[in-house]
């Protein structure tokens, strides 16, 4: 609970420049759970409702200051990149039979599979009406190009299910896909809205990219380390669901003769095999091995970083990446 608290004042301090923005993002999503179809007010409410930790608006509103530019459309697109992440997360625990998001039970358990398909197709679509009323082209098309990326990202990783076979490469590929293009689009789209010269704008999308990849692989280590109370959502589960993440890719390169990992994902003495490999993780260096990987992202990120004027933001959006390594949530 501590920690809980530690994380959110932290928050609190990098969103400070935003602050009114981000409380106008709310404001928007609020306003979701009582505008709608009657019909989807329960699914409205229960989605819209329940606050999560808000980063990646937050980053389009950051992104969004380095250039004089309109706070409405920041403020639109903002609750877009929000919108686009929760329809997402309503798949994504489809797909992960998972029951448990930001600490309430997931529209898959609540409701059931059929409703999640349906309902996460109509919040992708309520982000989309966000972006299409910022007026800008560029801003659209990205948009749809991060739903590609998305939908790649979680197919990948369904057609690499149970299979141990699995290179670096192949994971970084795979987790920009699902997690890291919507990092940049937020940052990528605060930039364009702002009316940011182009270089400025590919700054951008690097430094999105990066604490992206960084904020996936922090939370592949959570599912082995985090406490489900402070997360909000089920730990172990990537395991279970025969995912090879950063923590068990280098397990398998630190001990190429071990093949526990390979055994549990083609259901040999599965539990047995379970305990092994989460043993063999507890004994080696991979977690701290994996953060180190993950600070090499945020660094990349900061560095590009640098090359911007020293502001507020830009300060917040430097702590930001130092959070992303730190979060336990
Ligand atoms: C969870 O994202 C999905 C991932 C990409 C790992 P967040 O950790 O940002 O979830 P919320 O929005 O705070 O619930
Ligand atoms: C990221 O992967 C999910 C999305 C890109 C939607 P995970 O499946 O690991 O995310 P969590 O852990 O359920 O939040
Ligand atoms: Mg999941
Ligand atoms: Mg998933
Ligand atoms: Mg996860």
């Amino acid at each position: 609970m501590t920690k809980l608290n530690t994380d959110q004042s932290v928050l609190d301090f990098i969103y400070e420049p935003v602050h009114r923005q981000l409380e106008a993002v709310e404001d928007k999503l609020r306003s979701l759970s009582n505008q709608e179809h009657s019909a989807l007010e329960g699914l409205l409410a229960h989605t819209s409702l329940i606050p999560g930790k808000r980063v990646r608006p937050a980053i389009t509103l950051l992104a969004g200051r380095t250039q004089q530019g309109s706070e409405e459309l920041l403020v639109t697109m903002g609750a877009a990149m929000e919108l686009l992440h929760v329809s997402s997360l309503i798949h994504d625990d489809m797909v992960d039979h998972a029951s448990l998001r930001r600490g309430r039970a997931t529209v898959n358990s609540l409701w059931d599979n059929n409703i999640a398909v349906m309902f996460g197709d109509y919040m992708f679509a309520v982000s989309a009406v966000h972006v299409c009323d910022t007026g800008n082209v560029r801003v659209v098309r990205r948009f749809a190009e991060t739903i590609m990326e998305l939908s790649t990202g979680q197919i990948l990783e369904s057609f690499s299910a149970f299979n141990a076979n699995c290179s670096l490469d192949q994971y970084n590929d795979r987790i920009y896909n699902k997690t890291a293009t919507l990092f940049r689009t937020a940052a990528e789209s605060g930039a364009i809205l702002s009316g940011a010269p182009e270089s400025t704008v590919q700054l951008f999308v690097e430094y999105g990219r990066n604490l992206g990849m960084a904020f996936q692989i922090i939370d592949d280590i959570l599912d082995f380390e985090g406490i489900e109370e402070e997360v909000g959502k089920p730990v172990g589960l990537d395991l279970i669901e025969g995912k090879v993440t950063l923590p068990t890719l280098l397990l398998m390169e630190r001990y190429p003769q071990d093949n526990s990992i390979d055994a549990l994902f083609k259901g040999k003495n599965r539990e047995a095999n379970h305990k092994r490999v989460l043993e063999m993780l507890r004994n080696s260096s991979v977690l701290s091995d994996s953060y180190a990987v993950a600070g090499e992202f945020c660094d990349q990120a900061k560095r590009t970083l640098l090359q911007l004027p020293d502001t507020r933001e830009r300060r917040s959006m430097m702590e930001l990446a130092s959070y992303v390594l730190e979060r336990r949530r």
